[in-house]
């Protein structure tokens, strides 16, 4: 596909986190009217991995509401976000000032995000949740990675799992409510296009912008982009919870997230690299 073509659908995907931007604030999957609670966005091996992060530059890429960039904040970090919806920047700087945290948000393409960000390097950029599937070219993105961090300082992806994303319900109601494996666990296709009405929060249907495209990127396509720009690949997890309950049939943890009952598969990954 095209670096245009790419950009047609990127340019898609904008609007679409522009139009259920509004959606996602009032929604109680966010729940953000209250204390917003950003640690319940983490597991514990992602501190673990990230390591003290007091008086470090932290750039959370994909950053939407910021719900995730203001844990950072709190732990003390000089904090920025960045992301390509300009409803989500506007809404992430609004839910920061309420919280009195002092966070950055900056508004730019990843692609852009060195020029966006006026070549300022980060000890930490992080990412995840929900990112590496709307980016139409890791190997790009990799090197825009390389380029925001300083020698030494370290990537982290927390990511979806590719079987998670391969898994769906049955085809039929009423079959029960086991899961298939429906769609590619490999990556490489070209893109996926959603029309949908629905995101993925409660809340209404969303009027405008419905159309949006995905790539999905197995962990060695992410891999690969990472070790040929030259970063170091450190620490790789694979976890089978997930901070909030993707499939009716997933069970509440001890640790206050969720999985599937048996047989225990992998829904999460965490991929630390270092420059
Ligand atoms: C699911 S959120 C991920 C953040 C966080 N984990 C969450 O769940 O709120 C995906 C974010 O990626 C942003 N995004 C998608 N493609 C982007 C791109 N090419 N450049 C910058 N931001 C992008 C969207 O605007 C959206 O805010």
């Amino acid at each position: 596909m095209s670096t245009d073509e790419q950009a047609r659908l990127m340019r898609a995907n904008q609007a679409n986190w522009d139009a259920r931007t509004p959606v996602h604030l009032a929604s109680r999957f966010y729940g953000l009217d209250g204390d917003p609670d950003p640690d319940r966005w983490f597991a514990a091996f992602e501190w673990d991995d990230l390591g003290e992060l007091a008086g470090r530059d932290v750039l959370h890429l994909q950053c939407h509401l910021g719900t995730e960039t203001l844990a950072f904040a709190r732990r003390g970090a000089r904090a920025v976000g960045l992301d390509f919806s300009e409803a989500s920047v506007t809404a992430a700087n609004g839910i920061a000032a309420k919280a009195g945290l002092d966070v950055d948000y900056v508004q730019a393409n990843v692609y852009d995000a060195v020029e966006g960000l006026g070549q300022r390097q980060f000890d930490v950029v992080y990412t995840g949740k929900g990112a590496l599937c709307y980016l139409p070219d890791l190997p790009r993105w990799a090197d825009v990675i390389a380029q925001l961090l300083r020698p030494g300082g370290l990537l982290y992806i927390v990511e979806f799992h590719p079987l998670l994303n391969s898994l769906g319900p049955k085809p039929h109601p009423g079959e029960g409510p086991e899961l298939l494996l429906r769609h590619d666990y490999l990556g490489g296709g070209g893109p996926v296009h959603r029309d949908a009405t629905f995101t993925y929060t409660d809340g209404p249907a969303v009027a405008d912008a419905t159309d949006s495209y995905e790539w999905m990127h197995g962990i060695d396509e992410v891999i690969n982009a990472l070790t040929r720009t030259g970063l170091n690949i450190r620490r790789l997890r694979e976890s089978d919870e997930l901070p909030w309950p993707r499939w009716p049939r997933m069970e509440r943890t001890p640790t206050g997230w969720w999985r599937l009952p048996e047989p225990r598969i992998p829904l999460l990954y965490g991929l630390l690299a270092s420059r």
